[in-house]
C-alpha cells in the first residue's frame, strides 16, 4: 500500500531510488514519483501516472543527478491516481518535498485551518496537507525541520511513514513512522563514508546493506553523510537504535527465470514449506517443536477459546486452521475478519488467545484487531511471514512462516505456509494438552513431513493446466465448491481467480448449493469441485450429480487413481492422497495454476492486478 524509498550518501541517488521503486511496486502501482537535490542545491520533483517505467521514461531528458533523494510508488487513497496526486509533494515555498504511506484522517480540518491562514494546495491528497503542515510549523515556530516534523505529527490523526527532503539543508534526510512500516538501512559507500537507505520494507535495501533499523511507531529519524543517525519519539525523548541483520538474499527478490513472481512462488511451494517445517518437525521422534508454544505452554493449556483474526487469503488459511485446531487440540476456535472484529466490541476474556495471521504482518485491520484484543487482556500470537513487521512486534509470541519474500500480489506460498504453520500449531497445542493419542500424533507428523514432496508431485502432474485454461477465458462466472477442510480451499480458489483474471467467482460449501446458488447453474457455468477420495467423498459425489443434472461443467480436483469423479467431470486435476486435514495444501495448487493461466490467457498482469496492492496498510 504505497512504497517509499530514500537515500543519502555518496552515490547517485536516482538509480538506487528507481530500482527500489521497482522492488516496491507490488505495494502500489497507480503512480510514481521521485525528488532529488542536485549539486547546485536545486530540489526537483518528477512524477508520472501509472507504473515506475512511466516515471523512468518521463525523466530521461531531466536532471536526475544528486546524492540525496526520496521516491514513492502509490496506491491511491485520497485523490484519483494521476500525476498531480502522485508523491512526492512540495510544500508551498518548494523548500520541502515529502513522500507518505498511510492515511491522515484529519487532513480536511488541518487543510481548512491552513487555508484560513492563506496557504494554497495543488492536489486533493492528505499527503500535501502533511508537507504543508510541516512547513507551517517551521514558519510559525521558527524551528528546524526535525522539530517541525515533531510538531506537525503531534497534530496528525492517522497512519504515516514519511521521508522528507529540505532544499536549504541538502545534507540531511528526515523520516518518521506511525502505523505504516519504515526501515532504515545503514551502509558504507566505497570510500568508507556513511550512507543511509530508507524503505517501506527491506527489498529496496538488501542489495546494499543487511544492517537495518526498524523504526518504531511515533519515532522520527534524522540522517546525514557524517554517519549521524538520531532517533527521538514525538515527545523528543532520544531512542537507542537497534541494529538488526537481515536474513534475506537478493535471489529471493528476482523472478529466477519464471515469467512472473506468482508462477515462481507457486513452484517454490515445496521448498518453501520444507524451510517452514525445518527444525520444527523432528522425524526421529516424530515430534513437533514450536518454541512459541513451548515458551507459553500454560497459556495454551489453560486457554478456553482461540480467536483468529485475518483478512483475505489469510482468513481462508485461518479457517483451515480452525478446523484442525478444534479437531486436534479440542479448543473452540473462532475465525474473524479483522476489519469486522476491530469495530464490533467483541467479547474477549483474559483466558482467550487471539492469533493474527498475516503474510505481510502489516495489514492495518489485523494490527488494529490485535491491539483491541491486547487492551482487553488476551494473549496475542502472530503467524506472519515478514520478519520484523508490525504484527510480530505487537504480539506476545508467534511463529514465522519462513517461506521467503512473497512479491506476487496474489498470495500463494504464504497461503500454504500459513496452513502448514497452523497445522504445526494445532499439533504443538495437542501435544501440550495431550489431546491426541501418540499413534495419531505420530501419523499426522509423518504425513505433514511428506507434504512438500506431494506438492512437488502435484506441480509435476498438472502441467497441462496451461493449455486447458485457454478454454475458460470466455467465462463470466465460476463457482468453486468444497466440503469440510476443502470449503476454505473453494473460497481461496475463487479469490485467486477473481483477483488476477477479473472473472467473477464464488466459493461455497458444496452442500449449500441447493439452498440458493444452484439456481445459477446452466451449461455456461464452470463449477470447480474439490473432491478428494476422503471424508465426505460420497456426499461430494452427490453434489456433483446435482450440478451435472443442471448441465453445469464440472472441473474437479481428484485423488490419484479416482475414476468415479473423474468420469463425471469435464476436466480433472489430480493430487496424491493425504489425510483430510492436509488436502488443502495439495488441492489449492491446481487452483492457483488455473487462475494464473486463465489470467495469462486473458492478457492480465498477474503480478500487479488492477486496484490491488500487496500489503493493505490502510483501512
Ligand atoms: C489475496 C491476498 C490478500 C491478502 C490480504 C491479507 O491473494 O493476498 O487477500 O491475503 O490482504 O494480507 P496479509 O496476509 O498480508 O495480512
Amino acid at each position: 500500500m504505497c512504497g517509499i524509498v530514500g537515500y543519502i550518501g555518496e552515490q547517485q541517488a536516482f538509480p538506487i531510488l528507481i530500482k527500489g521503486l521497482h522492488r516496491l511496486e507490488y505495494r502500489g502501482y497507480d503512480s510514481a514519483g521521485v525528488s532529488l537535490i542536485n549539486s547546485k542545491g536545486e530540489l526537483s520533483v518528477y512524477k508520472a501516472k501509472g507504473k515506475v517505467v512511466n516515471l523512468e521514461e518521463g525523466t530521461k531528458d531531466k536532471d536526475t543527478t544528486g546524492t540525496i533523494g526520496i521516491a514513492h510508488t502509490r496506491w491511491a487513497t485520497h485523490g484519483e491516481p494521476n500525476a498531480t496526486n502522485a508523491h512526492p509533494h512540495f510544500s508551498q515555498s518548494k523548500n520541502l518535498s515529502l513522500v507518505h504511506n498511510g492515511i491522515i484522517e484529519n487532513y480536511k480540518s488541518l487543510r481548512a485551518e491552513m487555508e484560513k491562514n492563506g496557504m494554497t494546495f495543488c492536489s486533493e491528497t492528505d499527503t500535501e496537507v502533511l508537507v504543508q503542515l510541516v512547513e507551517y510549523m517551521m514558519n510559525t515556530h521558527k524551528c528546524d525541520l526535525y522539530t517541525a516534523v515533531q510538531l506537525a505529527l503531534k497534530n496528525v490523526v492517522g497512519a504515516y511513514a514519511i521521508a522528507i527532503l529540505e532544499k536549504s539543508h541538502p545534507d540531511q534526510l528526515v523520516c518518521a513512522r506511525k502505523g505504516s512500516p519504515l526501515i532504515i538501512g545503514v551502509g558504507k559507500s566505497d570510500n568508507g563514508r556513511a550512507e543511509f537507505y530508507v524503505g517501506s520494507d527491506a527489498t529496496p535495501i538488501i542489495e546494499y546493506t543487511n544492517q537495518v533499523i526498524y523504526l518504531q511507531d511515533e519515532e522520527i529519524a534524522i540522517m546525514d553523510r557524517t554517519g549521524r543517525l538520531d532517533i527521538t519519539n514525538l515527545a523528543n525523548v532520544k531512542q537507542t537504535p537497534q541494529l538488526v541483520t537481515l536474513q534475506m538474499n537478493l535471489d529471493q527478490l528476482e523472478k529466477g527465470g519464471f515469467p512472473h513472481f506468482m508462477l515462481k512462488e507457486i513452484w517454490e511451494q515445496p521448498n518453501a514449506l520444507r524451510t517452514c517445517i525445518r527444525g520444527r518437525v523432528n522425524m526421529v521422534d516424530k515430534d513437533v517443536l514450536l518454541s512459541g508454544i513451548i515458551d507459553h505452554k500454560d497459556k495454551f493449556i489453560n486457554c478456553r477459546r482461540i480467536i483468529i483474526c485475518a483478512c483475505g487469503t489469510s482468513w481462508h488459511s485461518a479457517l483451515i486452521g480452525k478446523y484442525f485446531i478444534e479437531e486436534a487440540a479440542k479448543i473452540p476456535v473462532e475465525v474473524e475478519y479483522a476489519s469486522e472484529f476491530r469495530y464490533r466490541n467483541p467479547v474477549i476474556n483474559p483466558d482467550d488467545i487471539v492469533i493474527a495471521v498475516s503474510q505481510s504482518g502489516e495489514t492495518a485491520d489485523t494490527l488494529a484487531a490485535i491491539q483491541l484484543a491486547k487492551e482487553k487482556g488476551a494473549f496475542l500470537y502472530g503467524i506472519c511471514n515478514v520478519i520484523g513487521s508490525s504484527i510480530p512486534r505487537a504480539t506476545d509470541s508467534g511463529t514465522y512462516l519462513h517461506v521467503g519474500p512473497e512479491i506476487g500480489v496474489a498470495s500463494t506460498k504464504a497461503f500454504t505456509g500459513q496452513v502448514i504453520t497452523l497445522g504445526l500449531l494445532g499439533l504443538a497445542i495437542a501435544k501440550v494438552k495431550k489431546t491426541l493419542s501418540d499413534d495419531i500424533f505420530h501419523m499426522l507428523v509423518e504425513e505433514l513431513e511428506q507434504i512438500p514432496d506431494k506438492m512437488q508431485w502435484t506441480l509435476e502432474h498438472n502441467k497441462d493446466i496451461a493449455q486447458f485454461a485457454q478454454m475458460f477465458t470466455y467465462c463470466k462466472n465460476f463457482i468453486y465448491l468444497g466440503r469440510g477442510y476443502n470449503y476454505p480451499v473453494a473460497l481461496e480458489g475463487a479469490l485467486k481467480l477473481k483477483e488476477i483474471s477479473y472473472i467473477h467467482a464464488e466459493g461455497y460449501p458444496a452442500a449449500e448449493m441447493k439452498h440458493g446458488p444452484i439456481a445459477l447453474i446452466d451449461e455456461e457455468m464452470p463449477v470447480v469441485v474439490i473432491a478428494p477420495k476422503r471424508g465426505m467423498y460420497e456426499k461430494v459425489v452427490s453434489n456433483i450429480q446435482e450440478i451435472k443434472s443442471r448441465k453445469g461443467k464440472i472441473i474437479s480436483v481428484v485423488t490419484e487413481g479416482d475414476t468415479v469423479v473423474r468420469g463425471m467431470s469435464d476436466y480433472s486435476f489430480v493430487i496424491p492422497d493425504t489425510r483430510d486435514c492436509f488436502v488443502p495444501l495439495l488441492a489449492v495448487i491446481p487452483l492457483q495454476l488455473l487462475s494464473y493461466y486463465v489470467a495469462i490467457a486473458k492478457g492480465r498482469n498477474v503480478d500487479q492486478p488492477r486496484n490491488l496492492a500487496k500489503s493493505v496498510t490502510v483501512e
